[in-house]
């Protein structure tokens, strides 16, 4: 598989991301050439230090860098403020400079996590991020936010901060479960969705090839799913060049999330991943599409087509509405009304703030899959 290189250009600097299979030596070169101290930190996701940590640690010290070991665990609820004050220990403990660069191996969690620390940590160190699931590929490791959980809502603290560079190694999903490829691809629905209709033609064609995801190895649809992957962070690159700080453009990346934060929430973020949340939330955002923008029903019929092929839920179960609707107008971003991103089109959406309470609920209704 060829290596591609896609870079954010932001105005006061360049962002390098490196998409391909088994690229990790790029990293010393990298550090080599920023002449970054030989010390490194070194935070790895302790599943995927399982996997991967010998062979990580080796390649860094074949280039004589000393790369100082920190293991973050997994999960969702570990990324949090705790953790973080963890973090800034160990590098007080290393005497790190803030010419230490540091490495952050892992899915979402860990990116965020880390990127949080060496972002507020001597006001910023070198930070460079592997993001070894699907989902941190298409989404979490593009475009530099970073953001740790409090019990009152996902990611309410966190900055914009860009790393030095990102790689994104396709070999890291090849031991990812089926559901967190499955997770991965929502991401890739959305901004198809937000791309047009070439694009999700795309992916449409590629599920047709790959049919399911689900039990096989990653080997048979790893070149498959490549292009589309390379789109979508083309695309949210495209995007987030225009609006890095998310005052306008950017917030279109919400397409789906109003809901799916709600599901997610309302499951207490074991019953739904955000890639499940999201995509049942894609199929909410097209439905009250239908009714505020005549959004064309077969296009909803569509999109669900899609993502059910790939894996998805289109339909929450077990939950209560009234609940979902609750933590919905929790939610962070809320403003008087909720705010939704809503598409007028494959290709185009809106932002829309007149959805009524009712209107939500009703579509809330709709979505119950039980
Ligand atoms: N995940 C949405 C964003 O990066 O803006």
């Amino acid at each position: 598989m060829k290596l591609q290189k896609l870079t954010l250009t932001l105005p006061d600097r360049k962002i390098d991301y490196f998409l391909g299979t088994r690229i990790l030596h790029l990293i010393p070169d990298l550090l080599e050439k920023q002449k970054y101290t030989a010390e490194i930190v070194m935070i790895i996701d302790s599943s995927v230090n399982e996997l991967y940590g010998e062979k990580i640690t080796e390649i860094l010290k074949q280039r004589s860098f000393s790369p100082h070991l920190i293991l973050i665990p997994p999960g969702e609820s570990n990324k949090n403020l705790h953790q973080a004050v963890l973090l800034y220990e160990q590098f007080c403990k290393l005497n790190i400079t803030r010419r230490t660069p540091v490495i952050a191996f892992g899915g979402g969690v860990a990116t965020d996590l880390v990127g949080f620390a060496a972002s507020t940590f001597m006001r910023g160190l070198p930070l460079i991020l592997v993001p070894t699931t699907l989902l941190a590929q298409a989404d979490a490791a593009v475009g530099g936010k970073t953001g740790v959980n409090l019990k009152q809502g996902k990611n309410l603290i966190g900055s914009f901060y860009h790393p030095e560079a990102v790689f994104l190694d396709l070999e890291f999903l090849k031991t990812l479960p089926a559901k967190e490829i499955c997770g991965g691809m929502a991401e890739i629905v959305k901004m198809g969705f937000l791309e047009g209709e070439k694009r999700i033609r795309e992916i449409e064609k590629t599920m047709e090839e790959i049919q399911t995801i689900r039990g096989k190895s990653g080997g048979e649809w790893l070149e498959k799913i490549h292009p589309s992957l390379y789109h979508a962070i083309q695309k949210k690159i495209t995007i987030v060049e225009k609006d890095p700080y998310e005052k306008k453009e950017r917030m279109i990346l919400n397409l789906g999330h109003t809901f799916a934060h709600g599901i997610e929430a309302a499951g207490n973020y074991k019953k739904y991943s955000h890639g499940e949340a999201v995509a049942v939330g894609l199929v909410g955002a097209c439905l009250l599409a239908e009714e505020i923008l005549k959004f064309p029903q077969a296009h909803t019929r569509r999109i669900e087509t899609l993502l059910k092929k790939i894996g998805l839920p289109v339909r929450y179960k077990k939950l209560n509405p009234l609940e979902i609707f609750n933590y919905m107008t929790q939610d962070k971003k809320k403003t008087e009304m909720l705010r939704f991103i809503l598409p007028k089109k494959i290709g185009e959406v809106v932002i829309c703030d007149k959805a009524s309470p009712s209107l939500v609920l009703k579509i809330l209704e709709k979505l119950r899959g039980d």
